[in-house]
């Protein structure tokens, strides 16, 4: 089938989302989002996740239906995200994709959501190419996967040893009081300050580890290095600048993600990018990329910002490549998988 209609459900984190894709056309993209609810406690609580998905779980699949005028009964097949994620959200999108499947009779597939956030890329930008390097970063990612065929054959090349990039910025945002998710306010941060200013170190870019770990990454030094800076400053009684540090932290991540994301497209003879994930809305990131496969005579993507966090039409839009590629659908009788392989794009 080349243009089919996927419904995609999305509900691997806080966001509840149901997309409506055909062929490589978004018909419309509905989120809900618990996020509000965790500031106080400065994390996502699973427990009001799971229960808040239950509760926007049928307005959001209505109001999408209402806004693309189809019905469930024109819908060739539907998507839900089996994974990674926590398995109280995933079970309440998994439970209700079933029902919907058997229900109505449709194939039904159990897909890996982070694959999701590069296939979203194909409904601002056009079909993705056959082959190229995927850069996924979000709160639980930071890899880089080579992609032989979206719908069939990827191999994890890299990815992190310990924190994920959106999670490191998330812990230097608790480290200087930022508001929860401290991601987007230390990107903002770094926006004013001096690059130059303070230069942490990078993790895994020298000696043998830069050969061991060519395409990997380690964090969790870094934010031991800005911790320690603002320690150090804080007992000498000097003000902290918070804007430097967020700029010369931002600068030490980026560089690291760019450059071996670069060199693993020359290195497999990939002329295109593609990135993905939460922290691909990060704006150093967008710009360092940018420059840097130009100057390597590579293609970048990125999805708009709309598209980075976890959404319904990524989980739609990869459906839609298993469908065209004629994939087989999942067994009703697949679990959530919390922590899904980036090999495995759909299950069996
Ligand atoms: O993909 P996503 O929505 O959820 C996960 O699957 O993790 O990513 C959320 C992560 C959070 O860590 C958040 O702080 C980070 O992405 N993030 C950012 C920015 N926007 C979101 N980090 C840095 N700069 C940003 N502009
Ligand atoms: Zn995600």
């Amino acid at each position: 089938m080349s243009n089919p209609l996927v419904l995609g459900i999305e509900s691997t984190c806080d966001e509840t989302g149901i997309g409506l894709v055909r062929g490589n056309e978004l018909l419309v993209d509905r989120t809900a989002t618990s996020m509000d609810q965790y500031a106080r406690y400065g994390g996502i609580i699973p427990e009001i996740a799971s229960r808040a998905h239950l509760e926007s779980f049928l307005p959001v699949l209505e109001s999408a239906l209402d806004e693309a005028q189809v019905t469930l009964d024109d819908v060739d097949a539907i998507a839900v995200a089996a994974g990674p994620g926590l398995i109280g959200s995933l079970t309440v999108g998994i439970s209700a994709a079933k029902a919907l499947a058997s229900s109505l009779g449709k194939p039904l597939y159990g897909v890996n959501h982070v694959i999701g956030h590069l296939a979203v890329d194909k409904l601002a930008e056009g079909p993705l190419p056959e082959r190229f390097i995927g850069l996924v970063v979000s709160g639980g990612h930071s890899n880089i996967l080579l992609v032989n065929d979206i719908a069939r054959d990827i191999e994890e090349l890299g990815g992190t040893l310990d924190d994920a990039a959106g999670e490191a910025f998330d812990k230097v945002g608790r480290l200087l009081d930022l508001p929860y998710p401290g991601g987007p306010h230390v990107d903002r941060l770094s926006q004013a300050g001096d690059r130059e200013a303070i230069r942490f170190p990078r993790g895994l870019a020298a000696g043998k580890d830069k050969e061991l770990h060519k395409y990997d990454f380690s964090f969790s030094g870094l934010k031991t290095a800005v911790a320690r800076y603002i320690e150090g400053a804080r007992q000498r009684g000097e003000s902290v600048n918070a804007e430097d540090i967020c700029a010369g932290f931002s600068e030490s991540i980026n560089d690291s993600l760019t450059a071996k994301t670069v060199r693993a497209a020359l290195d497999t003879g990939c002329d295109t990018i593609v990135v993905g994930g939460g922290f691909s809305a990060n704006s150093r990131l967008r710009q360092l990329i940018t420059e840097r496969a130009a100057a390597a005579g590579l293609t970048v993507r990125m999805p708009p910002l709309r598209f980075c966090t976890d959404n319904g039409a990524q989980i739609a839009a990869i459906g839609s490549e298993l469908v065209r590629a004629g994939v087989s659908p999942s067994s009703y009788t697949f679990s959530p998988d919390s922590g899904m392989s980036l090999m495995q794009i759909s299950v069996g």
